[in-house]
């Protein structure tokens, strides 16, 4: 080979090798940057999530506190103010107090403490943003039982699958939603709540037996698109049947190893 022919060559494979080494530094830079973007992704779906689940944790708190400061005002308020009326009566009274009176007033005021026990339980710091969903529900049902008068039935196995506690919390948080919906606008005597799992999927259902409502002709109210919002940031399904027999919210939580904890 002359030499003309040999730095021909010399260049020919210098511009290819160059060539080479151009494109691999372009795909190592690109796939670089795929990786950055998609860790950029990762974090904030993950700061997403514990904003929401940070809103959930108030959420949780004030609806509770509300509805405390609600029944403390109309239920145990009453209470004591029947309590006040009867000790005026017998004030005014020339008669005697009988037994039987002082015995009615104590019944009346043995009520209102009894109702003091169950509201001051649930604002323990503990049991106000309680973790466990069988827990929290059991809780609010034995408050609602008892101060609002209206039947509430809680099915569920005894072992409530191990899940993300987080995924737990916002669950309890949808259906306290739910629940709060229930009360507020069915006008139903009774709520019910089954937990079943089956074929790796944990289901929960609550039942109204209420005057229902027209899915398509809902008010601008928050809860409803929380409870879809809320149900789609950890991977559940929410679907609701409503008509003048009542209303039913039923939600479809994946138990996989993702959700599992
Ligand atoms: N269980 C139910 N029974 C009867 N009507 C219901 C029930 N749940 C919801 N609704 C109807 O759907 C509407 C929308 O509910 P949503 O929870 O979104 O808003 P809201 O309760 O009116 O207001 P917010 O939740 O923001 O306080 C309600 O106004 C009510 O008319
Ligand atoms: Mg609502």
């Amino acid at each position: 080979m002359d030499r003309e022919k040999v730095q021909l060559l010399v260049i020919s494979l210098s511009i290819v090798f160059f060539t080479l080494l151009i494109i691999l530094f372009a795909l190592f830079f690109y796939f670089q940057k795929k990786k950055t973007q998609f860790l950029i992704d990762k974090m904030e779906s993950e700061i997403h999530f514990q904003s929401e689940l940070i809103k959930t944790r108030v959420e949780i708190k004030d609806q509770t506190l509300s509805e405390i400061s609600k029944e403390l005002h109309d239920n145990i308020g009453q209470i004591i103010s029947v309590a006040i009326m009867q000790v005026n009566l017998y004030l005014k009274n020339e008669e005697k107090v009988t037994k039987a009176d002082l015995n009615e007033l104590k019944n009346v005021l043995a009520k209102s403490l009894d109702e003091i026990r169950i509201l001051s339980r649930i604002i323990n710091k503990d049991n106000l943003i309680n973790t466990n969903f069988i827990e929290s529900i059991k809780n609010d049902f034995d408050r609602i039982k008892k101060l609002k008068n209206i039947e509430c039935v809680f099915n569920h196995d005894e072992t409530f699958p191990k899940i993300n506690v987080e995924h737990e919390l916002i669950l309890y948080r949808i259906f306290q939603e739910a629940i709060h919906n229930s009360l507020k606008h069915s006008l139903s005597k009774k709520i019910e709540i089954d937990v079943t799992c089956e074929k790796k999927k944990l289901l929960i259902r609550l039942k109204d037996y209420g005057i229902g409502f027209d899915l398509n002709k809902t008010s601008k109210g928050l809860g409803l698109n929380n409870i879809k919002f809320r149900a789609k940031l950890i991977g559940a399904t929410v679907s609701i049947e409503s008509n003048n027999n009542g209303t039913i919210l039923l939600l479809e939580y994946l138990l996989n190893k993702k959700n599992e904890n």
